[in-house]
């Protein structure tokens, strides 16, 4: 039975769609002739979201639908093409945003990362709502909580490259996303969280 804190959590599968949002956002505003702060800023917001949001699908989202039986391809290749995204990180975390590779391993990632994406909003999320129908909000509670304790230790690193990738407007919308979800957590979990 869920509790009232599962009852007014979003949905594990909205929650995921916002993350995908965010990651796209934050592509959205990498400009060729943006400068080289501006484009390191936005390659580590867009990996350390990624980096976040594979973990919390490895641990809750994919076990979860393994336990109800999904079986899917899109669900068998999902650990594989985060590992993909964690290499293609990594190589981005080794080279400097002035190197000539840095715009075309950026690009690398995120055409991994939009075609994962692609696979998990079309067949896994609309799978999840079918199978997972009455469990949607405990599993959304339970990511949010864990969120907070993968965010903590790097709360000032993404405030930092918040403001410098983004221009005022977008980043409003580019914090809406991990703001939202602090927000319900403190709301839900008060001391606790
Ligand atoms: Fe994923
Ligand atoms: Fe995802």
């Amino acid at each position: 039975m869920g509790s009232l804190t599962d009852k007014l959590s979003p949905s594990i599968t909205n929650m995921i769609r916002m993350d995908h949002t965010h990651v796209l956002t934050t592509f959205h505003q990498y400009e060729m002739d943006s400068s080289p702060q501006t484009k390191q800023a936005l390659v580590n917001t867009a990996c350390l979201a990624l980096e976040i949001h594979a973990e919390l699908e490895e641990e809750i989202f994919y076990p979860a639908m393994r336990d109800v039986g999904a079986d899917t391809p899109v669900l068998d290749k999902s650990v594989p093409e985060h590992n993909e995204m964690r290499q293609l990180i990594a190589k981005l975390r080794s080279m400097e945003p002035t190197d000539s590779e840095y715009d075309q391993t950026f690009m690398e990632l995120m055409r991994v990362v939009i075609h994962h994406v692609a696979d998990e909003e079309t067949t896994l999320l609309p799978a999840a709502e079918r199978l997972l129908a009455d469990r949607l909000g405990e599993l959304g509670a339970q990511m949010t909580k864990r969120r907070l304790q993968l965010v903590a230790p790097h709360a000032g690193e993404i405030a930092v490259n918040t403001v410098r990738g983004f221009p005022t407007t977008s980043m409003l919308v580019a914090a809406g996303a991990v703001l939202a979800g602090t927000y319900f957590a403190r709301r839900t979990f008060g001391r606790h969280a």
